[in-house]
């Protein structure tokens, strides 16, 4: 039987298995935060997930609102950081309070236009995070985009660790743009059963360019990234995704440093063009290799 969304098998393989994109993620937002000059203040990680972010950023000394509508993984996230506030809620229904940064990672806003909303509730969701942004505030996601699954539109993924397997079967239907997951966990309970959970999950996936126009149109400065900067070679690499930046025109030369940087195998190239929220949107990447 298909039971709930983000259940405790399943947060419990993410947790334990899937932590290295987001504590990227973190590091890359800690280092966003400090060259814009906000030592303090508060961030909110929408969809914070089991709180892998919100412990880096607390740690930095920075206040965490941490919001996500699955209960198990409120609860990893409250144990994970006492410190941090979480609220189990849905992003589209509560308030964002002012903040220095408001992070999405993880798909967070695949996620919430597939359960609850199509593009323009995605685009009253972006309008409020922007609005909830102090000056030189940073908005930072992650989102799968449309083509990841190649021509087949179909993926099948195995995973296993000592006590627990998952395996996720994904279809890509190009006309809704919606990413479907069926997902199925084996995980050995009390050290002898084991137990089998399965969950459908449904992502709205996104055109880059449709979601970079939005945010600069937010009067947000956007830059672009293949994947979060990380140290880790064994670290698999984001696939069919983008890393999002919007910052206030205030931290956009920090922005252009950091853009500057080499990311992983990637190089950053663009910034400028989505300075102007009048003008259009044109994203542009290349890959380390190609640019030498
Ligand atoms: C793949 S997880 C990402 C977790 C974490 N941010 C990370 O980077 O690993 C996506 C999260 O979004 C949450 N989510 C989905 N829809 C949501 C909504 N409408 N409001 C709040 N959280 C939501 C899910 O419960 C899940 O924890």
């Amino acid at each position: 039987m298909v039971s709930d969304f983000f259940g405790p098998d399943h947060c419990h393989i993410i947790d334990a298995d899937f932590s290295s994109h987001p504590f990227d993620a973190a590091n890359f937002l800690l280092k966003l935060l400090r060259d814009a000059g906000h030592e303090d203040g508060l961030v909110v990680d929408i969809g914070c997930g089991s709180g892998v972010l919100a412990e880096v950023i607390t740690q930095a000394g920075y206040s965490v609102l941490g919001i996500d509508i699955s209960a198990s993984m409120i609860d990893l996230a409250r144990h994970r950081v006492p410190r941090a506030v979480f609220r189990c809620e849905s992003v589209m229904e509560t308030c964002l309070p002012t903040a220095v940064a408001v992070s999405a990672t993880g798909e967070a806003l695949n996620f919430v236009g597939g359960l609850h909303a199509d593009r323009a509730a995605i685009l009253g969701l972006l309008t409020r995070i922007a609005a909830s942004l102090l000056p030189g505030g940073i908005f930072l996601c992650d989102v799968t985009l449309p083509g990841i699954l190649g021509s087949t539109h179909v993926k099948h993924r195995w995973h296993e660790r000592e006590g627990r397997a998952m395996y996720v079967g994904s279809h890509e239907d190009i006309i809704s743009e919606m990413l479907s997951r069926q997902i199925a966990t084996w995980r050995q309970v009390d050290g002898a059963l084991w137990r089998r959970s399965d969950e459908r999950h449904l992502l709205r996936l996104y055109p880059l360019d449709w979601l970079a126009e939005s945010v600069a149109s937010m009067g947000l400065s956007v830059s672009i990234l293949d994947d979060y900067p990380h140290q880790d070679s064994a670290r698999e690499p984001m696939q069919g995704r983008a890393v999002l930046t919007g910052i206030s025109s205030r931290a956009g030369a920090a922005l252009l440093k950091i853009g500057n940087q080499r990311c992983g195998a990637r190089r950053l190239r663009t910034s400028r063009s989505a300075c102007d929220g009048s003008r259009p949107y044109v994203a542009t990447r290349e890959s380390a290799a190609a640019s030498g």
